[in-house]
């Protein structure tokens, strides 16, 4: 389809690409022939260059669970700006957001605030390989777990559509074996192949390679497995941490992994990211121990500020917020199946739980890696054009998820079941 010109985001985009690498610091931001440039975000939209707003389902992939510039935490973030922005010393702030991450996540006896959620992952590993005295990793085709050389092996995400990554490291990388999601047997044999692994690190529900749902009981499984092999478990909860529950995967599914990763939804939309579990693995972080993690704006006080609000709203308001996300997701994927229903002839599957959801072009159940990419990509991204166009803005690509957030409201429901029901009609022309 022809694009409805820009004019403002392309200029941008032609200077941007002149001093930065294909002009975006993520790949994911990227799509042909240029993305549009943001100015500003509130609530459930987001603002262009080119004055347009746009519901938006992509939230910052998945951070934003309150919403776009969420006045708690702005406030909070505000005030902490006016009494200094970074001290690199501690603060009772930090002991304030360990004790609340405490609170509600179930298997953080202790915590270490970062960054990112790369940062966190990396961390976590380095932890569990200290731990157990022994170096290999299991991830899960499809599974994301940020950009460095330890789980940069068959990763979704914006990964997923380069063959491998150049510049990773092979030796690091080799460590790193990968086994099919939703396949218990699969990991239990390659966990006995290699006597030496660590750890196994999965996405408890997979939000990288499109959204796709653990199998009734495979996560308990998963858990025995590792639990009886030795092996730490870590559950990275970047995206369904405080978000499928305010305890996130390990609460929503009653599951006790051995560490667990948060980001996201943390700090609603501020850099903050932690690693949490078990203390006995957890005191081995330096200085308690000889595993090394260091950062100068790890725990900074504005991040951390934002965190402590955001958990302080969630907390406060959780009889609220979640029931109200997943109402809001459940009534636009039901919206988004009767307009497919109406229409007839596009074979689709829709996966989602919480405020999480992805439409793939397939008549097939989509449940792991293999599954999804047996989806029409082409259409995927005829869908993401026409619902722009419409003023939905979804992450463009087929292997990312749709995320709700609590300041999507009744008229986006509609608007946005309205947009995709004539997306569809477009796409089928
Ligand atoms: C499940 C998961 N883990 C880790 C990461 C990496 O987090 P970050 O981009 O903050 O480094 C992501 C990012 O999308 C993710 O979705």
């Amino acid at each position: 389809m022809d694009r409805m010109p820009l004019a403002r985001s392309e200029q941008l985009y032609n200077r941007a690409k002149k001093f930065m690498p294909g002009g975006v610091n993520s790949p994911v931001r990227y799509y042909d022939p240029y993305p549009f440039f943001a100015v500003s975000s509130h609530g459930s939209k987001i603002v262009t260059a080119d004055h347009k707003t746009y519901i938006d389902y992509c939230m910052g992939y998945g951070a934003l669970l309150l919403g776009h510039a969420y006045p708690s935490v702005l406030d909070a973030a505000k005030a902490q700006m006016d009494k200094g922005t970074l001290y690199c010393v501690p603060t009772e702030l930090e002991i304030r957001l360990a004790e609340t991450i405490s609170k509600v996540v179930p298997c953080a006896e202790m915590v270490r605030t970062v960054n990112t959620g790369s940062e966190a992952t990396m961390n976590a590993i380095r932890l569990a390989r200290a731990f157990t005295k022994k170096k290999g990793v299991i991830k899960f085709d499809g599974g994301y777990h940020g950009a460095h050389d330890y789980v940069l092996v068959k990763a979704g995400s914006g990964a997923a559509s380069l063959p491998a990554s150049e510049g990773v490291l092979e030796e690091a990388s080799a460590q790193t074996s990968v086994v099919p999601y939703n396949d218990s047997a699969a990991l239990e044999r390659a966990i006995e192949k290699n006597r030496d692994t660590a750890c196994v690190i999965i996405e408890p529900v997979l939000a990288n390679i499109g959204l796709v749902l653990p199998d009734k009981n495979y996560l308990s499984e998963i858990r025995k497995i590792t639990e009886q092999k030795d092996v730490v478990l870590i559950f990275d909860e970047v995206v369904t941490g405080f978000r499928l529950a305010i305890g996130g995967a390990g609460e929503f599914f009653g599951i006790r992994p051995d560490l667990a990763t948060f980001a996201k939804a943390l700090g609603n939309g501020f850099p903050v990211a932690a690693i949490a579990g078990r203390k006995e693995i957890m005191q081995q972080f330096s200085p308690a121990g000889n595993v090394y993690q260091a950062s100068t704006f790890a725990g900074n006080p504005v991040s951390v500020s934002a965190a402590i609000a955001t958990l302080g709203t969630m907390m406060e308001a959780r009889q609220a917020i979640y029931p109200q996300l997943a109402r809001t997701c459940d009534s636009i994927v039901e919206g988004i199946k009767e307009e497919l229903e109406d229409i007839g002839g596009l074979d689709c599957t829709i996966n989602s739980i919480g405020s999480m959801y992805q439409v793939f072009f397939t008549a097939d159940k989509v449940r792991d890696e293999a599954t999804a990419r047996k989806a029409d990509a082409i259409k995927f991204r005829r869908l993401f054009d026409e619902l722009l166009e419409r003023d939905v803005f979804i992450p463009p690509s087929q292997f990312e998820t749709c995320f709700v957030s609590y300041a999507h409201d009744e008229e986006d429901i509609d608007k946005t079941v309205e947009a995709y029901g004539q997306a569809f009609r477009k796409i089928k022309e």
